[in-house]
């Protein structure tokens, strides 16, 4: 992809000393800039979170932040402690997934709190908001919502059409619109992409907890990436314990698949939106690991309080 028009090249950040790279051309010179991080798995993953967050945002001037935090606790749902760990990180918006209610305690946090939301096609007894909302450092008004894919998952609501149900709701109040399409399936990726570019800012996968090389800009300005990878321990099958997951693969014999904890890193990815038009000017991948972070916090001041 690189060398497209619109596409900024992509890097690794532990490779890269360079900071606040520059954005790309807007049409009217307004271009805001968000962060989008993919699901955060456990609490190895909510505290790199925590390290991550205030330098990358310093270093790349981000004016909103994004995150899925359907794996934060124990790797299976999010509970109020951490969702308030992950806001206190810098994170302006949390979305979910298919394990959004595995930690109960967060069902009050869910139907009271506008900066998080559920699957817009979940069914409508299920407790949550549809959308998210929160005002960028720019002064944006930006929205978030997610959607679950039908292929090889539970079923659910048809995504298409709770995706144009949002759109209505959310018509005047937000024209820049992120959607976190949390799906297992490449093509549910792409379908809905297709399905919204024109109509939102960006639609950017998570759930499979390994990060896609297909970031692009679709016309006439919706940033896509099939999926931006998990924040926690890579050194994991998709965030747990190898030697747990292998063995009851090998032997069919049950074992607690623990959160595992080497090698931690963010995935995500950095979208560039016009915020006159909502249209998306550029995508970038992030995988920032331990010895990129440590790079970076040496060439950003991060604010005091947040160098955690
Ligand atoms: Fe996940
Ligand atoms: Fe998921």
């Amino acid at each position: 992809m690189s060398g497209e028009r619109g596409v900024l090249t992509p890097r690794l950040l532990t490779h890269n000393r360079g900071v606040n790279t520059p954005r790309s051309p807007s049409r009217f010179g307004i271009n805001m800039r968000i962060l989008f991080i993919g699901d955060i798995v456990g609490q190895p993953g909510v505290t790199f979170l925590k390290r991550a967050v205030p330098a990358l945002v310093a270093s790349e001037g981000i004016d909103l932040v994004i995150a899925n935090g359907e794996n934060a606790s124990g790797g299976l749902g999010m509970t109020p402690g951490a969702y308030r760990q992950i806001r206190e990180a810098g994170v302006d918006l949390v979305t979910l997934g298919d394990h959004i209610y595995k930690k109960q305690d967060i069902i009050s946090v869910l139907e009271k709190d506008e900066r998080v939301c559920k699957p817009a096609n979940f069914p409508p007894l299920a407790p949550g908001k549809e959308f998210a909302l929160a005002t960028a450092r720019d002064g944006t008004t930006v929205a978030a919502f997610c959607l679950i894919g039908r292929t090889f998952m539970r079923p659910v609501d048809c995504p298409f059409q709770a995706a144009d149900r949002v759109l209505r709701e959310l018509e005047g109040k937000a024209s820049c619109i992120i959607v976190d399409m949390h799906a297992e399936a490449t093509a549910d990726k792409y379908l809905m992409a297709h399905h919204l570019k024109g109509r939102v800012s960006a639609v950017l996968g998570t759930h499979t907890h390994v990060p896609t090389a297909d970031e692009q800009i679709m016309a006439p300005g919706t940033a896509f990436i099939s999926d931006v990878g998990m924040t926690g321990p890579y050194d994991s099958i998709l965030g747990r314990r190898v030697d747990r997951v292998l063995y009851t693969t090998v032997t069919f014999i049950p074992s607690a698949f623990d959160v595992a904890t080497g090698d931690l890193r963010l995935g995500g990815a950095i979208v560039d939106v016009d915020a006159a038009t909502g249209r998306a000017t550029a995508i970038r991948r992030v995988m920032l690991d331990e010895a990129g972070l440590e790079a970076l916090r040496g060439t950003v001041q991060v604010p005091v309080g947040e160098n955690l």
